[in-house]
């Protein structure tokens, strides 16, 4: 279970984020949605110890986040930020192996090279695995940091926005992998998702934020109506019923 007590961020006088309180249970997808700015890649780089905390407490499977060594946190959760600042003279499976520094501390065992490769052919990167990051295609490489964030084997995955650069059939990919990553290998997975639809599809639970709080959390079927989806967006939202579960129309 991730566990967010009254957690804030204060960037400046104009521009605080929370306080939010919030539990997520174990396993499943949930999808963290909400307008630009409304503070999902502070939250989860704060829940990924990735930014500093300015008020409460966040305990990821019961570890502290603020006082958990960060080699100790590095085996219970992974993260994928918005934006990775990796040097692109790597090959795709030297980034993916960077997953596996928790466990192997630079020494890679036959056993993490099995690992490793296990996660390339999952992601569907076994015949670019020794390209170099500059020479993929945006969503190539968005493909190899979920890999490598993967092969991190940590119970808890978070993911900002790794649709980013992702056509619609990559994206369905993805969410199908990840749905695969919960349901068989038992992961706990927050994801920042941009498409309200992409959420509703595959999330287990969706968390809406708005102005720095948490204005809705539930099922999508609770979350997928008009009054919370035009509230949450500041714009008309028009939910669908069709056979593939409810979809929202914002035309
Ligand atoms: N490093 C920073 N310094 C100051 N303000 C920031 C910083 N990062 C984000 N913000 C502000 O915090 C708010 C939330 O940003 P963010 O968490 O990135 O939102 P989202 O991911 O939902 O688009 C925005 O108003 C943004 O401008
Ligand atoms: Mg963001």
């Amino acid at each position: 279970m991730i566990q967010l007590n009254t957690v804030a961020k204060h960037y400046s006088e104009a521009v605080h984020i929370g306080p939010v309180s919030l539990e997520l249970p174990r396993g499943g997808i949930t999808a963290l949605v909400g307008p630009n700015g409304a503070g999902k890649s502070t939250l989860l780089t704060m829940i990924g110890r990735l930014l500093g905390i300015d008020e409460g407490t966040i305990t990821v499977g019961g570890a502290d986040v603020s006082t958990t060594k960060s080699k100790d946190l590095a085996k219970i959760l992974s993260i994928l930020r918005q934006e990775n600042h990796f040097v692109s003279r790597l090959t795709v499976r030297q980034l993916v192996a960077f997953g596996r520094f928790p466990h192997s501390h630079g020494h890679l065992n036959a056993q993490d090279e099995d690992i490793i490769t296990r996660y390339i052919n999952f992601l569907g990167l076994d015949s670019i695995e020794t390209r170099y990051l500059d020479q993929l295609s945006g969503g190539q490489r968005q493909r190899a940091y979920v890999a490598m964030v993967l092969c991190q084997e940590t119970d808890y995955i978070l993911l900002d926005e790794p649709l980013n650069n992702l056509d619609i059939a990559r994206s369905v990919e993805m969410m199908k992998l990840l749905r695969r990553a919960a349901e068989e290998f038992k992961r706990t997975i927050v994801i920042v998702l941009h498409d309200i639809n992409f959420a509703a599809r595959y999330a287990t639970r969706i968390v809406a934020l708005k102005d720095g709080t948490v204005a809705y959390q539930g099922t999508p079927e609770e979350i997928m109506t008009d009054q919370v989806l035009t509230d949450v967006f500041d714009t008309p939202v028009h939910v669908i019923t069709t056979e593939d579960g409810p979809l929202a129309s914002y035309f």
